[in-house]
């Protein structure tokens, strides 16, 4: 399975810090933030990773990550985002870098403090279709939210839903097989004038196949100055990507 850190965006929510650096660049307690997503994929095993960023600053990732080695990757490669068309729209520019393969998902401002290892394991098991990683939120609005009918089963998923049907957040963390690309070539912008991931969910959904597991732990953006501050801390107090109960030391 391949992995894909999306990470383009203009970060605005951040200004104005991120008017002189990428979002994923800044720090999240003792790391860039970019290192949370990727550590994630390596916890899971999955050493072969695209970074889709964009516009300013991008050459600075390279500069940071350069071939991946030190951060547990055997293979880096870095993909360009003109402007910002939405989450789906930067997953487009991995279809020749993922080929036939599966592909994990990670936004760049997401962080957990466990790992996917075992949703990833159970991924590689299902033989096709896509997999979404659940949390419960105590504000639902704010993303991509599930409803459920009365047997526990997916009926939709909506994107900040000013009336939220539960308080099961569809974390930024996905899987897919390799009909991902084709799916999002059927997508049309949303009314924000983005390719949305949640159109992508959807349409799994509509095809019945798409699963789904919950997070263990803690579970964060860092997106926005609140939720920024919320995961300097989270890492702060308890660590985050933990395998066996520790967090894995990068240089
Ligand atoms: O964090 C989980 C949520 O992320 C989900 O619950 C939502 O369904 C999903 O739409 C997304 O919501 P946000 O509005 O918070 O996403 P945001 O625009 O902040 O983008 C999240 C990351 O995706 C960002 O850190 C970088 C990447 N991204 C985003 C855009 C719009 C790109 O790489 N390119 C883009 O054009």
């Amino acid at each position: 399975m391949k992995g894909m850190i999306l990470a383009g965006g203009l970060g605005t929510r951040l200004r104005p810090m991120t008017l002189v650096t990428n979002k994923h660049l800044l720090p999240v307690y003792h790391q860039p933030m970019v290192y949370y997503p990727i550590q994630c994929l390596v916890n899971a095993g999955i050493t072969e990773v695209m970074i889709v960023t964009g516009e300013e600053n991008a050459g600075d990732f390279i500069k940071l990550l350069r071939n991946g080695k030190d951060l547990g990757l055997t293979r880096i490669e870095y993909a360009f985002q003109v402007g910002e068309g939405g989450i789906a729209d930067a997953l487009k520019l991995g279809k020749h870098f993922v080929g036939d393969d599966k592909v994990c998902v990670i936004l760049g401002d997401n962080i957990i403090e466990h790992n996917i290892n075992e949703a990833v394991a159970d991924f590689r098991n299902q033989p096709d279709g896509a997999k979404i990683l659940l949390k419960e939120v105590h504000d639902p609005h704010r993303f991509g939210v599930v409803a459920f009918d009365g047997s526990g089963e997916i009926t939709e998923i909506i994107e900040k839903p000013k009336d939220p049907p539960s308080n099961m957040a569809v974390t930024g963390l996905y899987m897919y097989d390799s009909d991902v690309f084709s799916i999002c070539e059927t997508l049309k912008p949303s009314a924000r004038g983005e390719l949305e991931i949640t159109d992508v969910n959807n349409e799994y959904l509509r095809r019945g196949n798409l699963t789904w597991a919950q997070l263990e732990g803690w579970w964060t953006d860092a997106g926005t100055i609140e939720s920024l501050h919320r995961a300097t801390n989270l890492v702060a107090e308890t660590g985050a990507n933990k395998v066996n109960g520790k967090m894995p030391v990068l240089s």
